[in-house]
């Protein structure tokens, strides 16, 4: 495959040029991309402007441009993954705390004898907020294992759903190794065989696939804005106005209550009930930035682009002898890999030192890790705005790495 194949579909140089990390001297060549993406002028050029404003959102006359665009990037995402309505659309911090809203607003529904299905293809932010919530309520915890394809084992599913399964929790891609799991198929065999609810973690899924919640048929979904160009310290939480309405509220306080007295308090509909105190303003409006300036590239030729370069990645890694990959079955922008004898740390410090950004570790995923057999890995992720010059400079550096731990 030619490393430039896609260059005539999609301009990655004038995308690269939005992003002024690259105008920096010292800026190292950056393969993280799965841990969070470098942020566009646009985010930075509105995240200034709001900072140079005053007042918040939804609290008086005087603030109501703030407000106006703060409600945008709420329509923004409803249009990004076709929610139901903008009230179907929750602020959180994260992809964390989403799935955390989700756990905890369910506990009213879970008790002792319940079920809660998870996978080994989770990250922790799935994995240990259901364990923790099982054990709080008492319910047990199933966690399916995944294939050797890294895919959700669909014959552990359907032996596994049942008349007690009260959520399934699902990743969507997986951080370590870049896998899509079929997740619409997945949840119409949730559907078929049991009535649990069900909740797609899409962290990583996101930033590469068009997401279609209606489509989808999940009960909710979560991902961070950081993943997707977006600021840090900002998510969302989405899904069946219905699900989302059965939610008890993670936190209470400011702006989330109909009326309020010593005797009773009713909450304020959907989304207002799930973001109690003054919320992440600079955030969201820097996020309706993004969303506005993403909608000027075409995201499918983009997402080519970082799917090519790791599929590059992949074939030059063959090639060397002690490297173990651990591919996702569909290309993905994800490469995972080990040199055998080669503790990941001691070359990701030593490619550190050579203006590599790549991740090793177990990349919050230990039940994964423990699936593939490895106590770390490394991990390349590319982002449309890598190059063919990136990929040049990391097998470089690689090459002297490996020569050094040679010596
Ligand atoms: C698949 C997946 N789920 C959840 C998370 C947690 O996201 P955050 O730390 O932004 O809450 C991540 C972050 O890497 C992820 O990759």
């Amino acid at each position: 495959m030619s490393r430039a194949c896609f260059a005539n579909m999609f301009d990655y140089q004038q995308f690269r040029a939005e992003f002024p990390y690259f105008q920096q001297p010292d800026a190292a060549v950056y393969l993280d991309n799965a841990a969070t993406a470098l942020k566009p002028q646009a985010l930075i050029e509105a995240t200034m402007e709001f900072y140079r404003s005053a007042g918040s959102v939804h609290r008086s006359q005087y603030d109501e441009k703030q407000t106006a665009l703060y409600e945008l990037a709420r329509t923004r995402v409803k249009n990004l993954i076709n929610a139901e309505t903008e009230n179907a659309v929750v602020w959180t911090s994260g992809t964390t705390q989403a799935i955390n809203m989700v756990a905890n607003g369910l506990l009213p529904y879970l008790q002792e004898g319940d079920e809660i299905v998870i996978s080994e293809a989770d990250h922790h932010a799935n994995f240990v907020t259901w364990h923790a919530i099982a054990q709080k309520c008492g319910a047990q915890l199933r966690v399916l294992p995944i294939t050797d394809d890294w895919l959700i084992d669909q014959n552990a599913l359907l032996n596994t759903l049942n008349s007690k399964t009260k959520l399934v929790a699902l990743n969507y891609v997986s951080n370590v190794t870049g896998t899509e799991q079929p997740v619409a198929h997945l949840i119409e065999l949730v559907r078929r065989y049991s009535n649990a609810l069900v909740l797609v973690d899409a962290a990583q899924a996101v930033s590469h696939i068009s997401i279609d919640l209606q489509q989808l048929d999940a009960d909710f979904i979560a991902f961070s804005a950081h993943k997707l160009y977006g600021p840090n310290g900002l998510g969302v939480l989405s899904g069946k106005l219905a699900a989302l309405e059965r939610l008890q509220p993670l936190q209470y306080g400011g702006k989330m209550i109909e009326r309020v007295s010593a005797q009773q308090i009713s909450f304020a509909e959907l989304p207002y009930r799930l973001e109690a105190g003054t919320p992440n303003i600079a955030a969201v409006i820097g996020f309706n930035a993004v969303l506005e300036w993403l909608e000027r590239w075409d995201f499918i030729a983009a997402e080519q682009q970082a799917v090519a370069l790791a599929e590059q990645a992949k074939v030059q890694l063959k090639n060397y002898p002690f490297c173990k990959l651990f591919n996702s079955p569909k290309p993905s922008s994800v490469v995972c890999f080990v040199f055998e004898g080669i503790a990941c740390s001691d070359l990701a410090t030593l490619l550190a030192e050579q203006n590599i950004a790549l991740r090793s570790g177990v990349h919050c995923a230990q039940p994964y890790l423990a699936r593939l057999g490895q106590s770390a890995t490394l991990r390349l992720s590319f982002a449309p705005y890598n190059t063919s010059s990136d990929l040049d400079a990391f097998f470089n550096a690689l090459d002297k790495s490996l020569m050094l731990l040679a010596e």
